[in-house]
């Protein structure tokens, strides 16, 4: 795909360029979406498995379920799209990384100044005492983790369905959206708010704003300039134009 001598400049003349990326620039790594045809939310109930009342009514199971996913998680590797930002990070000072994804595969690529709205699902803490917990607790006999200082049930730091984000995430996040001058959204179907309203608050405030993403979302309507390519090959063409 050949792309626009306006989108071109937009990205070499950028200042403040903001990523923000859902679970399509993951899916290249081998992780599943969610709302893909053969996503998670096609397979699992969301709110049996990532909510607040699903982990009270059967804590066991949602514990079973992350462990299933952070076991797929463990083995995944980052994919050229994670390394592409990483190396676009290199170049554009400034580049914030907004991810509604909990796989950390930004971090594994060497990406910094990862802002995680939804948190992420390798670190935990004690659903009663919130004391933190970094990596698996599962005990041998695959029973449900307890806290070692109240004996509560242990949950992932991830952001469940109905939970608010954490603050300074969704607060920075929205600045930097401001304070944008390119914002570009990849691998994200734009439906879950607040992460959602990010885009419209860029273009709100003046941004160029690109969507990466093979199939039409919520927000392509309202977008500047589309990118109907997969999340890997798009980013490596735009590293490609920022190092020429
Ligand atoms: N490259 C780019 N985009 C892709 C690719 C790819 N290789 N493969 C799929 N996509 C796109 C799909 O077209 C879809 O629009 O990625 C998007 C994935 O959408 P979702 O599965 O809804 O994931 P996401 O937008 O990140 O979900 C947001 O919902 O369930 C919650 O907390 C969960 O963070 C998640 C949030």
């Amino acid at each position: 795909m050949e792309y626009s001598e306006n989108f071109v400049n937009r990205l070499l003349q950028s200042k403040r360029l903001v990523i923000l990326t859902g679970a399509g620039t993951s899916a290249e790594s081998g992780i599943a979406t969610f709302r893909d045809p053969e996503g998670l939310w096609s397979k699992f109930d969301p709110l049996e498995l990532a909510s607040i009342d699903g982990f009270l009514a059967n804590p066991k199971l949602v514990w079973e379920w992350y462990q299933y996913r952070v076991n797929i998680i463990n083995n995944a590797k980052p994919n050229g799209g994670h390394l592409a930002i990483t190396e676009l990070q290199k170049i554009k000072d400034n580049l914030v990384i907004v991810t509604q994804n909990v796989d950390r595969l930004h971090q594994k690529a060497g990406s910094k100044n990862v802002i995680e709205l939804h948190g992420d699902i390798i670190t935990n803490r004690c659903f009663d005492c919130e004391k933190q917990y970094l990596g698996k607790t599962l005990l041998p006999n695959n029973e449900l983790p307890k806290c070692n200082f109240c004996n509560g049930k242990i949950r992932p730091n991830v952001v469940w369905f109905g939970e608010q984000l954490p603050q300074k995430a969704i607060s920075d996040s929205e600045n930097h959206a401001k304070k944008s001058d390119v914002f570009l959204i990849a691998g994200t179907s734009s439906e879950v708010y607040p992460a959602a309203g990010l885009s419209y608050l860029a273009k709100q405030y003046g941004s160029f704003v690109i969507e990466i993403n093979p199939n039409e979302t919520n927000f392509s309507s309202s977008a500047d300039y589309i990118i109907r390519e997969k999340s890997s090959h798009a980013f490596q063409n735009i590293l490609n134009i920022l190092k020429d």
